[in-house]
C-alpha cells in the first residue's frame, strides 16, 4: 500500500492536530506562568570538529520536535504567540557543498505557518519586530543578542515545559510504538546474527538494516555487548572480531519514529542452560514488575519493589546465600542491580522531568541508596518508561562488596562461574494507562514474530 494511504499515515494525520493543540496550549500555559508572551524555539546548531572543516551528525534539540518532526534542519525555529498559528522558520540554505533541509511534505505541514530563509540570520525578518517579551529556548548563537529577547532558556518555563512533556499524546504514542516496531525488527536480525556467529559490529550492521536507520538515526549508541562485556552498562566498544569462545549477548538498541525514540533490551546465552534459565527469571521478574505498573504508582517503590524481587532471583539462582531482606537492607542487591529500575521515555532515550515534584518547581528526591536512579514521579495516564531489571556481574562493585559485610551473602564459586556471561537485562517500553500500562516492545515482537 503506498505511505499516503496507510493506517500508520492516516493514524499521524488525524492525531497530529490534536498533539500540536496539546502543545500550543502547554506552552500558553507555561508562558502566561512565566510572564512571557511569545516563544522562539531552535532547532540546534551543527557542531564543528576541532581545528576540523567537519561537523558532528546533526541532532534536532527536543523542544523543537515536539512541535515539528524536523530533523535535518540545523538553525531553524518555531515561533509561537499564542492565538496565531505557529510559525516555523525553515533555514535552506542555497549550498552545493551539502544538502540543504528538505520543502517539508506530509501530514504536519498545514498546521504550521512555513517560512523558509536561506541563513539563520534571515529568520530575524520573518520574527514579530518586538521580541522584548519573549522567550528563546536553545541554544545560544553570534547574532542572538541583538534580536531583543526578553530571556533565554529560563528555567521556570522550561521546567514547566519539561513537566508536561511526560504524558505523551495520541500521536506521541502512535511515534512511539511506531519505535518500538522498528526497534524489535532490528532486535530480531540481531538475535540471529549472534546465533550465527557475528562480531558485535557485526549484530550492529544487522539491527541497522532491519530497522533501515544509519546510526546517527539511532536515539543512543547501540550497547551490543558478547560475554563479560555486558557487565559494562553502556558498553559502547563494537568488537570487529568475536572472543574466541562465544557465551552470550546483551543488546541495548533502540530506534526512531518522528523523532520518538525505543529503548529495548534482551539478553541471549548461546547455548547455556544454567544461564538461559537465568534469563528466563529475569524475564519473568520484569513482567511481574510490568503488572504492577498504572497511573498512580509512585515510581520510587517500583525501584524498591525491584530490590526485593532481585534478591528473591539472586537467592533462587544460589548467588546469594542471605534471606531476601537482608539481601535489600545490606545493599547486596545493588552490587548485582546498580542502575535505575528505568527512566521516562519519548523525544530523548532519557526524557526530561523525571524529578519534578509540579510545573511550579522542587524536585523528588531518590530514595537513599538509589542514586542513579532518572525517574521519581507518581505515573500518570500517557507517561512512557522504560522497564530495565538486570543482574550483572561486574568486578569493580563485586570486589567493593568482598572487602565489607556484605561478602558474606554472596556466594563467590557462583559469581565465578557465571562472570563470563557478564550480565543481564531485560528492557520494555511502557504506556501507563489508568489501569495499566501497553508494553509497546512485547506487543511490537508478538506482531512480528
Ligand atoms: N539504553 C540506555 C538505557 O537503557 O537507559
Ligand atoms: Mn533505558
Ligand atoms: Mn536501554
Amino acid at each position: 500500500m503506498p505511505e499516503a494511504e496507510s493506517p500508520r499515515t492516516h493514524e499521524l494525520a488525524s492525531t497530529f492536530g490534536p498533539h500540536l493543540a496539546t502543545v500550543e496550549k502547554r506552552a500558553a500555559t507555561a508562558l502566561a506562568a512565566s510572564g512571557f508572551s511569545g516563544l522562539l524555539v531552535h532547532s540546534g546548531a551543527l557542531l564543528d570538529v576541532f581545528q576540523d572543516d567537519r561537523t558532528y551528525p546533526f541532532q534536532a534539540n527536543a523542544p523543537f520536535k515536539v512541535w515539528a518532526p524536523v530533523d535535518d534542519a540545523p538553525d531553524s525555529f518555531v515561533w509561537f504567540s499564542p492565538g496565531a498559528r505557529p510559525r516555523l522558520v525553515l533555514n535552506q540554505p542555497r549550498d552545493y557543498w551539502y544538502k540543504s533541509a528538505r520543502t517539508p511534505v506530509g501530514y504536519w505541514v498545514d498546521h504550521f505557518d512555513i517560512r523558509p530563509v536561506p541563513e539563520r540570520a534571515a529568520a530575524r525578518a520573518e520574527l514579530p519586530g518586538d521580541l522584548t517579551g519573549a522567550a528563546y529556548i536553545g541554544e545560544p548563537f553570534a547574532e542572538l543578542a541583538a534580536w531583543g529577547l526578553k530571556a533565554m532558556n529560563p528555567s521556570g518555563l522550561v521546567r514547566r515545559l519539561d513537566y508536561a512533556r511526560a504524558a505523551k499524546t495520541a500521536y506521541e504514542l502512535a511515534c512511539l510504538r511506531e519505535a518500538s516496531r522498528v526497534g524489535t525488527a532490528g532486535h530480531r536480525a540481531a538475535a540471529h546474527a549472534f546465533r550465527a556467529g557475528a562480531s558485535e559490529f557485526e549484530i550492529e550492521l544487522a539491527f541497522l538494516e532491519a530497522c533501515g536507520l544509519r546510526e546517527q538515526e539511532l536515539p543512543y549508541n547501540p550497547i551490543i555487548a558478547l560475554n563479560e562485556a555486558g557487565a559494562v552498562l553502556h558498553y559502547q566498544l563494537l568488537g570487529k572480531r568475536p572472543p574466541p569462545e562465544v557465551y552470550s549477548l546483551l543488546i541495548d538498541a533502540g530506534a526512531q519514529s518522528g523523532g520518538y525514540a525505543s529503548d529495548i533490551t534482551r539478553t541471549y546465552s548461546l547455548e547455556d542452560a544454567d544461564f538461559a534459565a537465568l534469563i528466563e527469571r529475569v524475564d519473568q521478574m520484569q513482567l511481574a514488575l510490568c503488572a504492577g505498573i498504572r497511573a498512580g504508582v509512585d515510581w520510587r517503590d517500583v525501584q524498591l519493589r525491584a530490590h526485593a524481587l532481585t534478591a528473591g532471583v539472586l537467592r533462587d539462582a544460589d548467588i546469594i546465600s542471605c534471606g531476601v531482606e537482608e539481601a535489600v537492607a545490606s545493599g547486596t542487591t545493588r552490587v548485582f542491580l546498580p542502575h535505575g529500575i528505568g527512566h521516562l521515555l519519548g523525544l530523548e532515550v532519557h526524557d526530561v522531568g523525571g524529578f519534578m515534584r509540579s510545573p511550579e518547581g522542587g524536585d523528588i528526591p531518590r530514595p537513599d541508596g538509589h542514586p542513579y536512579l532518572r525517574l521519581t514521579r507518581v505515573l500518570e495516564e500517557g507517561f512512557v518508561v522504560t522497564m530495565e531489571p538486570g543482574i550483572y556481574f561486574i568486578d569493580q562493585l563485586l570486589e567493593e562488596a568482598r572487602a565489607d559485610k556484605r561478602a558474606a551473602h554472596i556466594n563467590w564459586s557462583r559469581v565465578g562461574a557465571l562472570s563470563k556471561f557478564g550480565g543481564i537485562r531485560i528492557e520494555d517500553d511502557l504506556a501507563v494507562t489508568r489501569v495499566g500500562c501497553e508494553n509497546l516492545t512485547r506487543d511490537a515482537f508478538a506482531a512480528n514474530p
